[in-house]
């Protein structure tokens, strides 16, 4: 015999590692399994060897017999899934998996908006948290204990003291704190209130908007409004200011727009008033002033706070609010 079975299967191995083609393995299979393979021919001249040495050279050759037929059929198999995935699984030529690229959510797209138009008119804006404590979201804001808005039916209360705010008003006493006179800010964000319907989600976004200086009107705040209204809607979108009651302002307004939709027909959006009511303002009442500590005889001010969503809604014309939180891409899509 001129070769030892560990020679053969040493051989054997690194010739069948250096193969790539399936040709090449089929004859490596017959050089070394086949009829008149190496292994073949060994087993055959066992019988020529020492009587006490046969017994472990014919059973080493029969393992090496199957070692390399395993060995070289799982090679053949696995050239043959690497040829389907080239060949059969994958078509090159087709075009390749395109990225969606996103886009900013309505909501955001108006808020920027809004910002940008108060930017331009010289306010600054400034940030306020979401999860806010009973002082700033009422005391501050002349909100007496008893007040129907802290009521557990409108405000969702993480503890006795801790609830997540109703309004973006904190951002008020929260910047008027940390700066003396005149101030000028607007503060966008997400509110909070146990409210859900048609025309109302329990999460929702303001813009709070906050001017404090000497000799400050309510001409002035109509003066702004009204230059805001016509810069995100058109300048022949009229306002009307309504009388009405907030514990932090005074006098107070409720401010409505014309319906943008009907153009102050009546339809549906404006419940056939012709009108739409988009915020809520007033002067900044002297109570909220002297727990600052800003001086009432020497400052007036007023505030105003918005609601996003009725912008968004009346610039693209959608009736149902809570379409923009329930993440429906066909939506979301058309902005
Ligand atoms: N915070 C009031 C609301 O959420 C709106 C408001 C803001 C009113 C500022 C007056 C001044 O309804």
């Amino acid at each position: 015999m001129e070769k030892s079975i560990s020679e053969i299967e040493k051989e054997a191995l690194t010739r069948l590692e250096n193969t790539t083609e399936t040709e090449e393995i089929k004859e490596l299979s017959l050089h070394y399994l086949g009829r008149k393979g190496v292994l073949t021919k060994f087993l055959r001249n066992v019988s020529s060897l020492p009587e006490n040495e046969r017994p472990i050279a014919g059973k080493n050759a029969n393992i090496l017999k199957s070692t390399l037929d395993i060995a070289f059929n799982n090679v053949l198999k696995e050239l043959e899934s690497t040829k389907d995935d080239n060949v059969a699984g994958i078509d090159v030529t087709l075009p390749g998996r395109s990225c969606k690229r996103g886009s900013l959510h309505p909501i955001t797209q108006i808020s920027n908006e809004i910002s940008d138009i108060f930017l331009r008119l010289g306010f600054d804006i400034a940030q306020s948290p979401e999860v806010e404590t009973d002082y700033y979201n009422f005391e501050a804001l002349n909100i007496p204990k008893y007040h129907p808005a802290r009521a557990m039916q409108d405000t969702f209360y993480i503890s006795e003291n801790i609830v997540l705010r109703t309004h973006t008003s904190p951002s008020q006493p929260r910047t008027m704190e940390k700066t003396d006179p005149p101030v000028r800010i607007i503060s966008p964000g997400k509110v909070f209130r146990c409210d859900s319907d048609l025309t109302h989600t329990p999460m929702f976004h303001q813009v709070e908007g906050l001017m404090v200086d000497k000799g400050v009107s309510f001409g002035d705040l109509k003066g702004l409004l009204t230059t805001f209204i016509h810069q995100i809607f058109d300048n022949k979108t009229s306002l009307r200011f309504r009388p009405s009651f907030f514990p932090f302002t005074e006098p107070s307004a409720e401010v409505d727009i014309r319906c943008v939709i009907c153009r102050g027909k009546g339809c549906r959006v404006c419940s056939r008033t012709g009108w739409i009511e988009i915020l809520g303002a007033g002067m900044v009442h002297p109570a909220v002033f002297e727990k600052i500590g800003y001086d009432t005889d020497k400052y007036t001010g007023f505030a105003f706070g918005m609601g996003i969503e009725r912008i968004a809604m009346l610039k693209y014309g959608i009736d149902d609010t809570r379409k923009f939180f329930e993440n429906d891409i066909r939506f979301l899509r058309q902005f």
